[in-house]
């Protein structure tokens, strides 16, 4: 009998709707100090997690696809923890190349979602209609992704075991070329053909989540949905998508972050702001909308419970 397929929207793969916010490259550092870059990443971040600790409906999970901290040291991985601490929506957590596996895990290896956990940080957490699976593509000191045998075979007996879930994965590096002119400053990009290899031979895989390129694009690889994000400490990647040759600089932009809407086996993404400095609704606007609703005659449209006020 044939598998079924979790990537084909049909009337008998109806889910209930689950939000899930995924944030990149946060590059937290210690509070009162700048990043590599110069600019105020923690500021950003407290920002953004301000924002998803009051998105209605309430996300199920933020998941954030590493560079969770500018140097990968304990006291901004303490700093990061203090944010999250702060909103009601549960955290997961995957590594960047600028983050430090053993400080990371200091201060975030005792969660539960980590007891199972191999030699990596890699873990699959239950979402309830869906699962979400974390993967670890850090080679500590360098910019490129890795995904040595042993991170392979767990993948592979992890996908083995649970066939029949509907799997989101969570990644740093795109498993993917010609995305972002990081790759002029990357040695051995065929460091992911193995694990696409192996996540293409399942059909359960909804989409794959990365970050790295500070610059949101979205694609498909191996038919599956990858959806890149922005980063949210906010200086993004601006470039002239001519890969030829190197001309790449770095641009401050408004800071924003992926909403996905899982339902009925499709996830759907949305790019929101960042900050709630970015989200309210000018009165003209609300003005407008109100005198819309009026006209259409629908006395169950109650604008005043929204964010149009
Ligand atoms: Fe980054």
């Amino acid at each position: 009998m044939p598998a079924k397929s979790f990537n084909n929207h049909s009337p008998d793969s109806r889910t209930t709707t689950m939000f899930i916010v995924q944030l990149t490259d946060l590059h937290v550092v210690e509070p009162g100090t700048l990043g590599h870059n110069g600019t105020d990443n923690t500021k950003y971040v407290a920002h953004a997690l301000s924002r998803v600790g009051a998105l209605e409906p309430k996300p199920r999970a933020v998941v954030l696809t590493g560079d969770l901290a500018d140097h990968g040291s304990v006291a901004e991985y303490a700093a990061l923890r203090a944010m999250l601490d702060e909103i009601d929506v549960p955290a997961y957590l995957a590594l960047g190349n600028h983050d430090n596996r053993a400080n990371f895990l200091e201060v975030f290896g005792n969660e539960p979602y980590m007891a199972q956990r191999g030699a990596f940080v890699q873990y699959r957490v239950n979402l309830g209609d869906l699962d979400l699976l974390v993967l670890d593509t850090l080679q500590e000191g360098k910019i490129a992704g890795h995904f040595c045998d042993e991170r392979l075979a767990w993948l592979a007996d992890d996908l083995a075991a649970h066939r029949d879930r509907p799997t989101l994965v969570a990644l740093h590096h795109p498993p993917i070329d010609g995305l972002s002119q990081l790759e002029f400053f990357e040695k051995g990009g065929d460091w992911y053909h193995a694990l696409l290899d192996t996540l293409g031979t399942h059909d359960n895989i909804i989409g794959i989540m990365a970050g790295h390129t500070h610059r949101s694009a979205s694609t498909t690889t191996q038919g599956i949905p990858l959806l890149v994000g922005p980063a949210a400490c906010g200086y993004q990647a601006h470039m002239s998508l001519d890969w030829t040759r190197l001309d790449v600089t770095l641009a401050f932009e408004a800071p924003t972050m992926y909403l996905h809407r899982y339902a009925d086996a499709r996830i759907t993404s949305h790019l929101i702001p960042a900050s709630a400095e970015f989200s309210t609704l000018r009165p003209p606007y609300a003005e407008h909308l109100e005198k819309l609703v009026d006209s259409m005659q629908a006395p169950d449209v109650n604008l005043s419970q929204g964010v149009l006020k």
